[in-house]
């Protein structure tokens, strides 16, 4: 049919008001699926995002989808671009047979996931945990990511920590970088839980975007945390607090994180980690606070960390691998020349920052004494809590094909409030 041009006019304006309120596409397909531990040993924690409202089913089991758990979506939106809104889903999984491989997929009757799997939280005293530790992985430059999901698929971590500094900024582009980097890492964390912790990149918009995607226990949107892994009891604390928080919320965490450790039964749990993302002390070419004796992190953690009989702490924020010898107010506190980490008399302090992002490496100063070893290429660590008296962790590069290029063994037959003498001898 060939149109005069009256036609073609009519025909145009015909279009363009049936083009003028288009029936929006429903995006309920849920996808950035991923675990996480949730208030008990006995819960496993799914979290998801969909586009448009749905809502918020698992179903699961040991065999057949037999279970079903109904839970939660939260409403959220990027404050610089209000008109882009997803839903963030959040489902515990209560009453888990410990230590048994779970079949899981979630969404709602208008769509689900794939089909994960997960093991459900050992409590066996015997447990041996492989742990996967990094901080400051990027959607761009992601350079762990590939062996992290190798790993997960050959069963060879249980769990993964990371120690702040999310895709480079999860609220970049309205948050469209955070939905990458979501999708990116479900490969890894649909199948482990993955616990974070909070860094200075997640700071727009009072932290919200880490708050909204990522649900870890203690009813903190986060910030601060702690839970147990086989006989380790790990503790997330925001460095952030002391840069972009106020002064009550400051003392707040300090409170929490007294009280948590004073009432902590090292019998059950004889190790006792750490994790936030700023270091107090470093040795890196940059202007990092870490250079510094007087740094807040340092100066509000330290002591406490000390008197309590903190094992390990681990740090991120600079992009590479420091460990460092036992160290308590600049001071080596090893347990003996000959094997430092053999009941030592101070915390471990360790930065596993290198996982790779658009920042690219921080370069290194020459080492004081209370750092033993630096590694500059792209990687993580992996921890393995072996018994009471042995905790194992490696250096993975990813520069060199996945070799190990530190590895040590702490040893300690002491655990627990007032065991650290270092203060005594100096
Ligand atoms: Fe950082």
């Amino acid at each position: 049919m060939v149109m005069n041009l009256y036609d073609q006019c009519i025909f145009l304006i015909l279009m363009s008001t049936l083009n003028a309120n288009p029936e929006p596409p429903a995006y309920v397909y849920p996808e950035q699926v991923h675990l996480s531990f949730g208030e008990t040993p006995l819960q496993m924690v799914v979290t998801w995002t969909t586009f448009n409202f749905t809502s918020s089913l698992v179903e699961y089991g040991m065999g057949e989808l037999s279970s079903i758990s109904e839970g939660s979506a939260s409403r959220f939106f990027d404050k610089n671009d209000t008109g882009r809104i997803w839903y963030i889903h959040r489902v515990t999984l209560d009453h888990l047979k410990p230590g048994y491989k779970y079949a899981y997929h979630c969404g709602s009757t208008q769509g689900w996931s794939d089909l994960f799997f997960f093991t459900s939280r050992s409590i066996d005293v015997d447990w041996a945990p492989w742990l996967a530790i990094y901080g400051d992985l990027g959607s761009s430059n992601g350079q762990s990511i590939m062996r992290l999901q190798q790993e997960v698929v050959r069963n060879t971590i249980d769990v993964v920590l990371h120690v702040g500094d999310f895709a480079y900024d999860l609220d970049s582009d309205s948050g469209r970088v955070g939905d990458a980097f979501m999708r990116q890492i479900e490969p890894i964390a649909a199948y482990v839980p993955y616990m974070t912790s909070v860094g200075n990149h997640e700071h727009a918009q009072n932290f919200s975007h880490y708050r909204a995607r990522f649900t870890m226990p203690g009813h903190t949107d986060g910030m601060y945390y702690s839970y147990d892994v086989g006989r380790a009891h790990i503790v997330s604390l925001s460095t952030e607090v002391y840069y972009y928080g106020t002064k009550a919320e400051a003392a707040e965490q300090l409170r929490w994180l007294e009280a948590d450790l004073t009432t902590l039964n090292r019998r059950k749990t004889p190790w006792l980690i750490v994790l936030g993302h700023r270091p107090m002390y470093c040795a890196v070419k940059d202007r990092s606070d870490c250079n510094y004796a007087s740094n807040p992190v340092r100066e509000e953690l330290e002591f406490l960390l000390y008197k309590h009989g903190v094992d390990l702490a681990i740090w991120a924020h600079e992009h590479e691998y420091e460990r460092m010898y036992p160290v308590y107010n600049y001071t080596v506190c090893n347990g003996s020349a000959e094997a430092p980490y053999k009941n030592p008399r101070a915390p471990v302090h360790l930065i596993t920052g290198s996982a790779g992002c658009v920042e690219r490496h921080t370069p290194f100063r020459l080492k004081p004494p209370f750092v033993a070893i630096n590694n500059g290429d792209y990687g993580y660590t992996k921890l393995r809590v072996l018994n009471s008296t042995h905790l194992y962790f490696e250096q993975i590069s990813d520069d060199q094909a996945g070799a190990v290029v530190d590895r040590v063994m702490i040893e300690s037959h002491k655990h627990g409030v007032g065991v650290f003498t270092c203060h005594q001898d100096n």
